[in-house]
């Protein structure tokens, strides 16, 4: 496994490969792996001749209140998983190296990215668009997978490739749970014993909202989220948003809505941490 920690060495790489005619699938990651990520990896593995893993803690992405300097970093037992999952090479740049000092230039999707995660963290998808610009044409590869567990970031990436014609094909993987239910995320690491069992009502309550939907209609939208709102509030959890929408537009539902995406984001303790369902409409 090749480790690259200069965005110079990596695109000289992946220059050469691309001439070599290889296939590349690529996984954007910010580290701290666990089994969501390596069921991307295992997904680019499957179709690629070559897989490039970035771990990245990428700041543009956070807000000055957030939690950059305490994200969850563990090099070591990354490289360890990623060479377990036969990943070939690892970006893994130092802060400072992935943008110029003076940097002036932004990538930004002004529609999908607008509600849920965008509204409560104003420059988030501004700084997930540019960073994963600037990989894209650091790795240069035929197709990128990103999760489900992200379902905004990775409607909005599909739509950020579409627009500015990147040559890269979007592949969107199932989202990975915990035993019990809880959305793998680097982030449960901050949560108490406590909080990560109260936090369980996240998973439980959408999944009530998909079932009530699947079996009532969309007409039991509105009450299915208010009691989801409520058993959620009711296990302790401070809410950002919980709430549904069409997900080929990411506004309201309306009658030819096809399929919903059922979203949460709340607060246990000062974790905040996200869900989704996708409910198909009949
Ligand atoms: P990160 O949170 O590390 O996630 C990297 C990729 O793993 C994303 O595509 C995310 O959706 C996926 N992922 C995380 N948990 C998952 C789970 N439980 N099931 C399935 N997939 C999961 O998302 C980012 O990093 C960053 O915003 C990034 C795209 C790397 C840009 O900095």
């Amino acid at each position: 496994m090749k480790i690259f920690k200069t965005r110079r060495e990596l695109q000289q790489f992946a220059l050469e490969l691309k001439r070599s005619g290889k296939t590349v699938g690529f996984v954007p990651t910010m580290g701290y792996l666990h089994a969501g990520h390596m069921s991307l990896i295992d997904i680019a593995r499957e179709k690629a001749d070559v897989v490039i893993v970035s771990i990245f803690v990428n700041p543009t992405q956070f807000g000055p209140t957030e939690d950059l300097d305490r994200y969850p970093r563990d090099f070591e037992r990354d490289l360890a998983m990623c060479t377990e999952h036969k990943v070939d090479v690892i970006f893994a740049p130092e802060p400072g190296e992935m943008y110029n000092a003076d940097s002036s230039t932004w990538v930004e999707e002004k529609k999908l990215s607008g509600p849920l995660c965008g509204a409560s963290r104003p420059c988030f998808y501004r700084g997930v668009t540019t960073v994963v610009s600037k990989l894209f044409n650091l790795v240069m590869p035929d197709f990128a997978v990103f999760g489900w567990k992200d379902a905004q970031q990775l409607l909005v990436i599909k739509r950020m490739v579409r627009d500015l014609d990147f040559p890269v094909e979007i592949i969107g993987a199932p989202l990975v749970r915990d035993t019990d239910g809880l959305a793998l995320s680097s982030r449960n690491r901050y949560l108490s014993d406590d909080e990560r069992t109260r936090a369980l009502a996240i998973h439980r309550n959408l999944l009530a909202v998909r079932e009530k939907v699947e079996a009532d209609g969309a007409s039991v939208l509105e009450s299915a989220l208010a009691r989801a709102r409520k058993g959620i509030e009711e296990s302790g959890g401070r809410i950002d948003y919980v709430t549904a929408l069409d997900v080929d537009t990411m506004e309201e539902p309306v009658s030819g809505t096809k399929a919903l995406l059922v979203a949460a984001a709340v607060f246990y303790g000062t974790t905040r941490l996200i869900d989704n369902e996708v409910v198909e409409l009949k």
